[in-house]
């Protein structure tokens, strides 16, 4: 018996939050598209600009130019992304970049995003790469 309205009222709340997810989704998925969308046509890319604008673009800029927010106060300044590779400290190549996801940047506010797990982190190197060259 006990389980049984556990089980029932486990259902609810899922339910409730798979109509509050829904409700929200307009909205959300609106900008995304009017954006960018020729990014949407690669998931991974998609996916990786996701991330990117959630943990990244306050440093690095919306398209990584290294002029988000927060950008005027830090020093080093966040890499433009569309830096030279000569100006970059482990380089701009997917391999590096993961590097610096990985171990961050001593001695910069570019911390480690090691806790993003390997699977966000090689969505994000290849989407940095991408924004490098578009
Ligand atoms: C608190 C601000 C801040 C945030 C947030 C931030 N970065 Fe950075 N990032 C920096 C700064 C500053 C540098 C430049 C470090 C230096 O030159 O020593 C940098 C450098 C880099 C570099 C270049 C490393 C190199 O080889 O020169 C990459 C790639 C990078 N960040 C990616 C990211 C990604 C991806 C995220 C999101 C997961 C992120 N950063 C979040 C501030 C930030």
């Amino acid at each position: 018996m006990k389980l049984n309205k556990l089980t029932i009222s486990l259902s609810t709340i899922a339910l409730a939050l798979f109509l509050v997810a829904c409700g929200d989704k307009p909205k959300e998925a609106a900008p995304t598209e009017t954006a960018a969308p020729a990014v949407a046509q690669d998931p991974e890319i998609a996916k990786g600009e996701e991330i990117f604008l959630q943990n990244c673009a306050s440093c690095h800029g919306e398209k990584g130019a290294g002029d988000g927010a927060a950008a005027a106060a830090l020093n080093p300044k966040p890499r433009n992304f569309k830096a030279p590779a000569n100006e970059w400290k482990n380089g701009n190549t997917v391999a590096a970049i993961t590097k610096t996801l990985n171990e961050g940047i001593k001695g910069s506010p570019m911390v480690a995003y090691k806790h993003l797990g390997n699977e966000n982190i090689a969505l994000l190197a290849k989407y940095v790469e991408y924004l490098g060259k578009n």
